[in-house]
């Protein structure tokens, strides 16, 4: 999702995948700001040296000093260096920071210092990368002054939206705190929301999320049941994130009944993008009207519980 990001927003750069979360950018400092204002992205970091893995400590200790010379200009004398290791023995994370240390006389934090370092180990080697996102998780949005009771993950929604394209007008009768509708209208500019919820109160704080993300000139948001409602006109596309069901009694007959009411405001060849658990997936594409199309379902945890992401086309 991140490369096709990536792709759609023109940022020049070469990408390659070491592992689920891990991916090298080769680029120069103006795609990086523009690289900050992905979507898709949780934090962004600048990959700097690696240091082979020795069995030894002693060969380790001679590693770590050969390639952390290279850090040098990127940490100071007078540089307050942060770090944090991820899947890094605690042995060896030592080894690593008091050869920092040593080489350049600097001081280490144990909160944010302004040099903020990664330290991963892959594939025999230790990855050492430096922070260049925001120090505030960019999933933490900045419009989510109202978070509904079960929130989807910015992220997800990003990739949801990526999935589903650009289409003049969308369609999100289950919209919560509008998540989805705010990061589709972000991903691709020139489009419109229609987003419906039935609950007052997540209506009111939701306008307020509206307001705060500078794009609620673009979005209708209607207080309504979706399987009341009378709307004018036809979607080509919906994407939605249905309440799943904790707290239903059967979310399978649940996405029945929305799949049976989509299908009145869809245009010919429209499109459903819905994330559904992943425990219910077989049963729910079993239950699919027929003129239903699923795309390969894909797949990623929300709040501690598989789901995927499904794209149906409706011919
Ligand atoms: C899973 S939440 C959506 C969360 C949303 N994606 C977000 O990020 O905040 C499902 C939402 O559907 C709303 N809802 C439940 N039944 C509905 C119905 N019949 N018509 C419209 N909205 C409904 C609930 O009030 C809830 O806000």
């Amino acid at each position: 999702m991140v490369a096709l990001e990536i792709k759609l927003k023109n940022v020049e750069c070469s990408v390659e995948k070491l592992d689920d979360r891990l991916l090298i950018l080769d680029t120069d400092e103006h795609n990086v700001q523009k690289l900050r204002r992905l979507q898709t992205i949780t934090r962004l970091e600048r990959m700097l040296i690696e240091i082979p893995y020795s069995r030894s400590m002693k060969e380790f200790r001679i590693n770590c000093r050969k390639a952390l010379i290279e850090l040098d200009g990127i940490v100071t004398k007078e540089s307050i260096v942060s770090a944090r290791g991820q899947g890094v023995k605690r042995k060896r994370l030592l080894v690593i920071l008091r050869e920092i240390q040593r080489l350049f006389k600097c001081k280490l934090s144990r909160s944010l210092g302004d040099v903020d370092l990664s330290i991963r180990f892959l594939s025999n080697r230790y990855i050492v990368s430096l922070n260049v996102g925001t120090f505030q998780p960019l999933y933490r949005r900045w419009y989510t002054y109202y978070k509904s009771r079960a929130s989807i993950h910015p992220i997800i929604a990003a990739a949801m939206s990526i999935i589903a394209g650009r289409s003049r007008e969308m369609l999100d009768p289950f919209c919560g705190s509008l998540t989805i509708p705010i990061e589709y209208l972000r991903m691709w500019p020139c489009t419109y929301a229609t987003c419906i919820d039935i609950d007052r109160v997540t209506v009111l704080n939701s306008i307020r999320n509206a307001l705060l993300s500078e794009i609620y000139d673009r979005m209708l948001i209607i207080l309504s049941d979706f399987f009341n409602i009378k709307l004018r006109k036809n979607y080509d596309l919906i994407v939605t994130d249905p309440p799943r069901g904790l707290r239903l009694r059967s979310s399978i007959a649940f996405y029945e009944k929305f799949f049976r009411r989509s299908i009145e405001f869809l245009s010919s060849n429209g499109k459903i993008v819905t994330i559904v658990f992943e425990k219910d997936l077989r049963r729910i594409l079993r239950g699919l009207p027929q003129n239903f199309q699923v795309e390969m379902p894909l797949r990623t945890v929300q709040g501690g519980y598989r789901v995927c992401i499904l794209s149906i086309h409706v011919r």
